[in-house]
């Protein structure tokens, strides 16, 4: 119908065309016809082609009400216009291309292109067709009839301009005629619009796609055509399952019995068949849909019935073509024999299966006959009976078992029957029970309990006494872990009761507390009395350790004290000397000895101790500077305990001789001595044979050092200048000597310092004797006197001729009171053996003697200065003639030899002698000192 309105449609637009295709061929060019979609826009083309000027142009439509040609747009005396606002102005007079809005369905119609010049019209017609674009809306519905479910989609395009077409797709094909329907409906309206409606139908099980596709076919749609796609509902066959499960519910069983259905839709229709209706006492109860949205239908069925039946789930659902079916069968139940638990109360011998036998003791108190049920009821309840009669007092049925509360008695005995059930299901044992008299026993008296811990000889006697029971008791030890020791146990009995003692015996000491017990065991105890014994730990040894020196001949030895002081029992020591290695040093000198030795001593308490004291003894210089360690063992130590001694080390030997002269003796004293540690040495003096000298040896110790002084007493004139030589030695090696100088002295002269006249004897020309002159009525006149020689000191004496000893002040002589006569004394410096002398003559002189004595001196004084200038120039002159650079000494000598001959002195030959002997010992030129002496010879 829809189609051949368009046909119609086509025919009229053709007929216009042909209309003005039939016109004299103008100069205007025309699109015709103008198809136009309501709501859009679209172009009316109209150009002249022509040579004239136009005028005037526009676009012209018959008013159906006025029956007047009405300008639209166009150009006027050269200006755009527009009378229509659907209208857009045109380009030029010559282009009247117009847009236009098709804002109704009016628009359709006859146009006109008028171009007007000044002699002329020339229009030309065009004809615009308007078509309206339907609405289109879809819905479902659905509907169940005679038990099967239906949806209905509905497809609609109203008010379409031409009435547009609707077809179905499913999944890309028409739907199927079989079981699908399309109601199609069409109306039209007055303003020439139509619409259609289309109406699929279809029973919802056999429609599994899930989704129908409306077909619009009309020529304002974008590719003639449009699809709307609509959701419809689909049904899934469920998984289907039943289940039984055992409850309890109320106190009574039932089986639950569950039918589930997985991933169904819509949910399957479920019932629950059962063979046997009428004894059924079945429970629906309310359905359950879980998390994973299994729909479950749940029934109880009582467990009394149904026992081995097949029972079936129905399951109705539209996308199963006949009803499901799925069967379980409940499982049967049977009591197949009651049993005795207890096998200990069996009796042993009764190899009845049938009757079980059991044995119980009269007085026996809460007894228990254990039943065991064999059999696959979920519950089953025990009913008991003796000889057909109810059960006697005091004996029930609890649970699973028969009880004696009471003592049990001897009427007790009998056979009793026991009965398991379960609804119909039965088993039953048969139960002889004997009671066995009560034997009387004899009075048990528990034993007297004691314990005693003794400490014997280094070890501990532990005993553990029950005295006096009947019957025997039983006597066992727990001992701590890792201790064992001999033990013994003695019985003894008397007057019928028994004593019985038992001894363990145990190390004497540990290094911690112990704890141990003694069991005993008697039939008057419910339980074994167990007494707790402690052992005390040991005390933990005091332990010390020291040294100390003693020289045995020439050698020191070393001795290491370690004692253990107060110990129970003895501790064991050993040693560790230094680096010290036996295997190592197996020399045989006795410098590598060591020897060792242990004292137990008893201790002071009556306990037992002991003082374990370690002796060990070996050269000092053998271990010198060492450790000494004693190692003490003992049973209260949980480790051997180590007490170190660092031995002092060697110093090494000092040795030396010196010469010294003694205050108070007229003996010189040479030392030799010797310093060491460990060894001693033998010193010895190397004399001449002439030697009468004392000796004396002095030795003196200190720990391992030795100080020992060899010291040698001699007239200093025995040997004055030689060298004394000391011997150091000893047998280990030591083999030193030491060489001492006895230095030289002497004593040159006496001189007087005062003024003195020489007196010659008469032949020989050699000065005997110094004439001095002393001032008349003067006192304490001085004599000075100077003594030459190497001596460190010197005594000086005087004496007058009689022999009488004269006074000395320091170097001075003085003479208190002049007598007025001439004296005679002789003075004498003297060292040990060493002596000079001079003779002093004094005189006394009057005043004009002594004027004439000035004057004398002075000439010769003048005369004397002039030599003594005389002979400084010389020397002066000699010096710088040698200018060498020469030493000191040497210098200091090269004086002396030129100064030398001017002291020479005839009373001291030994001056001479040891100049002559030339650089014996520089020391000795050292002691010698020097003076210029101006000998004045004159004569008075
Ligand atoms: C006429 O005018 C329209 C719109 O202004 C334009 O698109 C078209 O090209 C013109 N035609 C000619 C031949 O000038
Ligand atoms: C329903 O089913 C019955 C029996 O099959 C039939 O007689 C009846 O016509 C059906 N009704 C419809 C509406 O299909
Ligand atoms: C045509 O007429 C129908 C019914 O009177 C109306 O619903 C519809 O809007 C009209 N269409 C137009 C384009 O006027
Ligand atoms: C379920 O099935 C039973 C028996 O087949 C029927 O009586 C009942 O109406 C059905 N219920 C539903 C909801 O289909
Ligand atoms: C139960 O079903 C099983 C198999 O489906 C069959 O062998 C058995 O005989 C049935 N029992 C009863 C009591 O119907
Ligand atoms: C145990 O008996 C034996 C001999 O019969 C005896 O030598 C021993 O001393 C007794 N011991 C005790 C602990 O009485």
């Amino acid at each position: 119908m829809g189609c051949s309105r368009l046909l119609n449609l086509c025919l009229v637009l053709h007929l216009t065309h042909c209309l003005d295709m039939s016109g004299i061929e103008t100069d205007i060019e025309i699109e015709n016809p103008v198809t136009g979609i309501l709501g859009e826009d679209i172009f009316l083309r109209c150009l002249y082609l022509g040579e004239n000027d136009i005028t005037d142009a526009s676009w012209r439509r018959l008013d159906i009400r006025t029956k007047r040609m009405k300008k639209l747009t166009g150009y006027k005396n050269t200006g755009p216009f527009t009378n229509d606002p659907e209208f857009s102005v045109p380009a030029s007079p010559t282009n009247l291309t117009v847009k236009v809005r098709v804002s109704s369905l009016e628009a359709q119609g006859m146009y006109t292109c008028v171009f007007a010049t000044d002699e002329e019209e020339i229009t030309k017609s065009m004809f615009l067709t308007v078509l309206a674009q339907p609405d289109i809306h879809t819905f479902v519905t659905e509907d169940t009839v005679n038990n099967t479910h239906y949806q209905s989609v509905t497809c609609s395009a109203t008010n379409g301009k031409p009435t547009a077409l609707i077809g179905w797709e499913i999944n890309g094909s028409p739907p199927p005629d079989d079981y699908f329907t399309v109601a199609l409906k069409n109306s039209s309206n007055t303003n020439s619009t139509g619409t259609v409606t289309s109406t699929l139908r279809f029973p919802t099980h056999r429609q599994d796609e899930g989704r129908v596709t409306c077909v619009v076919q009309h020529p304002t749609l974008p590719n003639l055509s449009t699809k709307v796609t609509v959701r419809v509902d689909t049904f899934m066959a469920p998984n289907m399952s039943i289940q039984t499960d055992l409850v309890v519910e109320e106190g009574k069983e039932f089986w639950v019995v569950k039918c589930a259905a997985t991933g169904g839709r819509p949910q399957p229709n479920i019932t629950l068949a059962l063979p046997n209706q009428e004894v059924s006492l079945m429970l629906q109860k309310e359905d359950i849909v879980d998390a994973s949205g299994t729909w479950v239908r749940s029934f109880l069925l009582s467990t009394e019935f149904h026992e081995g039946e097949n029972i079936t789930c129905l399951f109705d659902h539209p996308k199963l073509p006949q009803t499901e079916l799925r069967a379980i069968t409940l499982p049967t139940f049977y009591l197949s024999a009651v049993r005795l638990l207890n096998s200990e109360l069996a009796d042993s011998f009764d190899m009845n299966q049938a009757v079980e036998s059991l044995v119980l003791k009269e007085g026996q108190r809460q007894t228990i006959i254990g039943l065991e049920v064999a059999g696959t009821v979920p519950r089953y309840s025990i009913k008991c009976s003796k000889g057909k009669q109810p059960l006697p007092e005091g004996v029930l049925v609890n649970g699973s078992a028969l009880t004696l509360q009471g003592p049990v008695e001897l009427h007790h005995a009998g056979l009793y029957e026991c009965e398991a059930s379960y609804y119909k299901h039965r088993a039953s044992v048969l139960l002889d029970i004997m009671v066995t008299p009560r034997v009387t026993q004899p009075v048990a008296v528990p034993p007297i309990m004691s314990v005693d811990v003794q400490d014997r000889l280094g070890e501990r006697f532990v005993e553990c006494l029950a005295a006096d029971s009947v019957p025997v008791a039983n006597v066992s030890w727990v001992l701590p872990e890792g201790l064992s020791g001999p033990s013994w146990s003695n019985v003894t009995s008397h007057n019928g009761s028994h004593t019985v003692s038992s001894v363990v015996l145990l190390p004497a000491c540990s290094a911690s507390q112990l704890y141990m017990e003694c069991v005993i065991d008697h039939s008057a105890f419910v339980l074994p009395e167990r007494i707790q014994i402690t052992l005390p730990a040991c005390a933990t040894p005091n332990i010390s350790i020291q040294s100390s020196f003693e020289w045995s001949e020439d050698v020191a030895y070393t001795t290491v004290r370690c004692a253990v002081d107060r110990v129970r029992p003895a501790a064991n020591l050993s040693w560790s000397l230094g680096e010290w290695d036996s295997a190592r040093h197996n020399s045989t000198s006795h410098l590598m000895e060591v020897q060792e030795q242990v004292q137990v001593q008893p201790g002071v308490n009556s306990n037992g101790s002991v003082t374990v004291l370690g002796l060990v003894r070996f050269p000092s210089v053998m271990l010198a500077g060492q450790n000494v360690t004693c190692v003490v063992d003992h049973l209260g130590l949980q480790r051997p305990e180590r007490r170190r001694i660092q031995l002092p080390g060697l110093e090494s030997p000092v040795m030396g001789a010196f010469v010294v002269m003694q205050k108070g003796s007229p003996l010189w004293l040479a030392v030799c001595e010797y310093r060491g540690d460990g060894l001693r040495a033998n010193l010895s003096w190397v004399l001449p044979e002439d030697a009468t000298g004392q000796t004396s040896l002095v030795s003196a110790y200190e720990g391992m050092t030795v100080q020992t002084n060899l010291t040698y007493e001699f007239p200093l004139a025995l040997h004055e200048g030689q060298d004394l030589t000391c011997l150091i030695q000893n047998q280990h090696g030591l083999n030193e000597r030491r060489k001492v100088h006895v230095p030289r002295y002497d004593i040159k002269s006496i001189r007087v310092l005062n003024e003195t006249t020489p007196l010659y004897k008469p032949y020989g020309g050699e000065l005997v004797i110094h004439r001095l002159a002393l001032k008349e009525n003067l006192h304490n006149q001085r004599i000075l006197l100077k003594v030459y020689g190497t001596v460190p000191t010197y005594k000086l004496t005087c004496h007058r001729s009689d022999g009488s000893f004269v006074p000395m002040e320091a170097q001075a002589l003085v003479v208190h009171t002049v007598e007025l006569e001439t004296v005679l004394y002789t003075c004498i410096a003297s060292y040990y053996h060493h002596q000079a002398s001079v003779l002093i003559q004094v005189e006394v002189t009057s005043e004009d003697q002594q004027l004439m004595t000035v004057f004398m001196v002075c000439v010769s004084s003048s005369a004397a200065i002039m030599i003594v200038l005389i002979v400084a120039l010389c020397i002066f002159c000699k010096r710088n003639e040698e200018e060498h650079p020469k030493s000191k000494t040497y210098m200091k000598q090269e004086s002396l030899a030129t100064l030398t001959p001017l002291t020479q002195e005839p009373d001291s030959p030994n001056f001479r002698k040891g100049n002559g002997a030339g650089g014996e010992s520089q020391e000795y030129a050292q002691l010698l000192s020097y003076s210029i002496v101006i000998d004045v010879r004159s004569t008075v």
